[in-house]
Formats: C-alpha cells, structure tokens, sequence
C-alpha cells in the first residue's frame, strides 16, 4: 500500500476555508475571548500533565472543523495506519519509516516488509543498557585501566543535534560522565574539545548512519590520530564505538564488531535519538531515565494514534500551523521554549521540520503551487525577549509562535520561576491582546504626545501555550515525539514526501568536486 495522492487545494475542505478565510481573516481574538467565556477550555488538549491551549489563535470551531475536514479529505487516518504499520510511506527512498518502534513498549509486534523488527529493537536497547550500565559504572576501563570520565559523540545533522539537545535539556539529571559533541568539519570545534580530554579516559562514540559523511569521519580519524599519539591501535577496542548501518565501513576504520551498535533504513537521520544514536543521552543520564524518554514518546504514539482529529495534540498544532501558511501566507513559525535547558530545542526542530518539510515536489512528483514547509526558529525565553521579540510584536510579519513552560522549576527556586512564568504568560497576552490608544493614554502618555502610535500594540498575533508540570525525560519524550508527528501530519497534508533529503545531496557532491 502506497501513501495517497491528494492535492490538497483540490479538496472541498480547501475550497471552503479559502471561502472561511475571506471572513476569518478578520477574526479579532479579543472578541474571540469576549464572546466565549470558556474558551481556554474548549481550545485546551491535554495528554497526562502535557497541556496545549490554543486559545489564542485566529480560529473559530468553524476554521478547526474545516481543518479537520481538510485532514480527513487527504487521508490522514490512512496514513497513520501505513505510518505505525511500517508500510514504505519513504517511497522515494524505498523505506519505511518506524521511529516509533523504537519506543513501543506495547509487546506487540511491529511488522515491516513480513518481518517484526521487534525482536532487533529490544535486543538493541538490551546491549544499550549493559554498555551504559558498564561505563557509568566504572567498570568499563580504559587502556591505563581508568575509568570513562567523559564521551565525545561524533557525529552530525541528526547525529548529533538530537543527542546534543536531549543531554542539554535534561542536564538536571545527568551524571558523573561529561559529554562532548563535536559535529562541524571546521578543525577548530574539534582541537577545542581535544584540549579538554584525557586519552586514558574519554571514550569516543561515533554515530553515523552512512558512516560516509565527510564531517563525522573527518572528525573521527582526527580524534583517533590523536588518541593513538599516546596510546596503541589495539586500545582502540576500549574507546571507541560506533553507531551506524555501515558495518564494512565501520570495520574499515578499525572498531571491533562487538562495539557497534545498530541502526536500521526505517529510521531517519533526524528521527532517530530514540535508537542507539541516542547512546550519549543514555551515558549521561542513565539508562532508567533514557527509557522514560522513550516511554514519554511512546504515551505521544498512543494519543496520536487514537485520539480524535480535534483533540489531537500533533494534529490540531499541523492544522493549526497549515492555515497560517497556507492561508494568511505566514513563512515562519517561532519555538519559544522557557527554560534555559531547552535553548537548543528550536535548531533541533529546524532539521526535523526543514529538512523533512522543505520540499516543492508532490507526491506525483509535480511542482507544487502551494505553500509548504514553515521555516522554523527561536530561542529560550526570557532571553530572547530582549532579542527579537520586538519584531514579533510590533513587525509587519505574522509570526504564530509555541510557547513551551512547565509549572514547576528543577531547582526549586520558586521567585525565580514565578518570574519566568509572568513573562511566559504576558508574552503571550502581549501579543494576543495588544495595547490599544486608549491604553495608552490611560497609562499616562499625553495625546499630543510623539511617542504616541509607536506605543499602540495591534495584538491579534497568534500563539500556542505548551505546558508541563516539569522539565522530566518523560514530558520531553512527548514533546519530541509531538513535533514528530506535526511534521508527518503536515507533510501529508501537502501531499509530499517527508523523509528523504535529496536537497543536501547536491551541497555534499559540490564540496568533494572541489575538495579534488
Ligand atoms: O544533513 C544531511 C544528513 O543526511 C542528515 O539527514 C543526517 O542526519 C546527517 O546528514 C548525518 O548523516 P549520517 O548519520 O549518515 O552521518
């Protein structure tokens, strides 16, 4: 079963939001809030103690209906069930795309191409757990017979932005070991993580699907040519490991068999932190809290695959995201999360969205002449405040933004976080609610004044409120694994492939050509 072939602006559901939009358009959110006392809660989704609110968007149940129409009319439900059932939806790559058996803990089988790739999974998480039980242990030595004191994960685009925004995010429960990533084929990122190391007692994870990539073998046999100034090719065993599909390449470049950790075709670059690419956020927080990454991303699937289209968290945020795109013409999407451990979530997300969204070809392989994929940026909050916030306020481009908070902060320090949390919550007001004249002349600012219409806030800008109750392994698994499926609802929704990136290719065959 291949994946339908719906232009999406030839549906009903399209031609009647282009006829909703005419009048939505002038959708004002304060009348939206005037005349609906209950509409937090009737735009309010909750899974567990994840909450999205999406109140405060330029929809009416009208706009939301169509949406869902929209989804149905494409054949989204279809195209979840090929989605979970790993049916080959990468058809341009001949693959299927099962992420999300990585994290089924359902003890059902998962069958692709006749067979359950179950059975190599767990196996796979099994060997995850002996060798980082083994190494935060102590019990894995070097080749002075020391202890692991730090990692170095070598690797690039979903080899490393995956694993290095995950140990960032849950720094809070991270262990002894320190974790390095070095990515760029810039020598200078490398020769500065170098200088911190000790050869006796860092241990090297190379992760690469291909185990082709210039940079992340580039960076490899650097840090290897360095390790063997002190120390003999037969250490190698004791610190370096690789995760990659690329067996042959892999024992080309001198790693035993019995440290390789697999990877599988049915998992992409940039979906792919919850299998062994993940092996650096297991070592730095501990197996237990890797696997409850995992579960929260697996509570998402379950919501994802069974909750109705307008109580469905992914959904309702690719719908949502789709009729500022497609219809008010929006380019860019803003991810503000409110935590400095997630400061590196939205240069994660970009890879995830662009690299698998940007796209013009359809799935009949004809130029699309529609919008679709958003662009994607942001940064954490309360900084970037004082950054670019300005232009979301009072700039002249519509900007739909996803505030992401939790209730309570690690540390405990409450005046901090009521702090952080009236900024969360007056962001989001500021924008929605604006500032009109009469404001400011309430506040004091004379009529005559100059500063006058440059201190009128229009408001009216939409946003989406993401909470949990806490930064845990667990909410961010979800939130991950929700932004995973916003992308595959989007990406069907447009009626394109979503999973391969041939667009990178021709960058890479330019720079060898030039290389020679
Ligand atoms: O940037 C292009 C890309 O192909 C990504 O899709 C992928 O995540 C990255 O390169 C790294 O690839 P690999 O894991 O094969 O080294």
């Amino acid at each position: 079963m291949s994946l339908q072939n719906i232009n999406p602006t030839t549906t009903n559901a399209w031609k009647k939001l282009e006829a909703h939009f005419t009048t939505a358009q002038d959708l004002e959110l304060k009348e939206l809030f005037a005349n609906d006392k209950n509409r937090d809660a009737n735009f309010t989704i909750t899974l567990d103690d994840l909450k999205l609110n999406y109140a405060k968007n330029r929809v009416s149940k009208e706009t939301m209906d169509l949406l869902v129409a929209l989804a149905n009319e494409t054949g989204l439900s279809n195209a979840i069930e090929q989605y979970f059932g790993g049916e080959i939806i990468n058809a341009t790559e001949g693959r299927a795309v099962l992420h999300t058996a990585l994290r089924n803990n359902s003890g059902n089988a998962v069958i692709s191409e006749g067979e359950n790739v179950m059975p190599e999974v767990i196996k796979a998480k099994e060997s995850i757990q002996a060798f980082t039980e083994k190494v935060i242990s102590g019990n894995w030595k070097g080749y002075t017979g020391k202890a692991i004191t730090d990692i170095v994960n070598i690797g690039i685009g979903g080899s490393d932005l995956g694993p290095n925004m995950v140990v960032d995010g849950l720094q809070y429960y991270k262990n002894h070991l320190t974790t390095h990533f070095v990515s760029n084929i810039d020598g200078d990122h490398v020769s500065e993580v170098i200088k911190k190391l000790n050869p006796e007692t860092t241990l090297f994870v190379i992760v690469s699907k291909t185990f082709t990539t210039q940079e992340t073998i580039g960076n490899a046999v650097t840090l290897k040519e360095w390790f063997l100034q002190t120390a003999s090719n037969s250490d190698v065993a004791k610190h370096f490991v690789a995760v990659s599909t690329n067996l042959e390449a892999v024992a080309e470049f001198g790693i035993a068999s019995e440290n390789v950790f697999p990877m599988w075709n049915w998992v992409g670059g940039r979906f792919s932190l919850w299998s062994a690419v993940g092996l650096s956020i297991a070592l730095s927080v501990g197996y237990d809290n890797y696997a409850e990454l995992l579960n929260g991303a697996y509570q998402m699937d379950n919501h994802f695959k069974t909750a109705d289209f307008d109580k469905n968290i992914p959904v309702v945020l690719a719908l949502l995201s789709i009729w500022y795109n497609n219809f008010y013409g929006a380019e860019s999407e803003a991810v503000l999360p409110y935590t400095q451990y997630l400061n590196t979530l939205p240069s994660y997300l970009q890879q995830a969205f662009m690299e698998s969204n940007g796209k013009s070809v359809d799935r009949n392989g004809k130029s699309v002449d529609y919008q679709t994929g958003t662009i994607i940026w942001g940064a954490a909050g309360t900084n970037m405040q004082h950054a670019f916030m300005q232009l979301v306020h009072q700039g002249t481009k519509l900007i739909p933004c996803d505030f992401i908070g939790f209730n309570e902060s690690l540390y405990g320090k409450v005046d901090h976080h009521k702090k952080l949390m009236a900024n969360f919550y007056g962001q989001q007001d500021a924008l929605c609610f604006g500032k009109t004249k009469e404001q400011v002349l309430e506040s004091g600012v004379a009529p005559n004044a100059v500063e006058l219409p440059f201190k009128v806030f229009t408001g009216n800008r939409p946003s989406n409120c993401i909470t949990a109750n806490k930064l845990s392994p667990n909410s961010l698994g979800k939130m991950i694994a929700m932004y995973e499926h916003k992308i595959f609802v989007q990406g069907i929704i447009w009626n394109i492939y979503s999973f391969d990136q041939f667009g990178v290719e021709l960058g890479k065959e330019m720079a060898k050509k030039l290389l020679k």
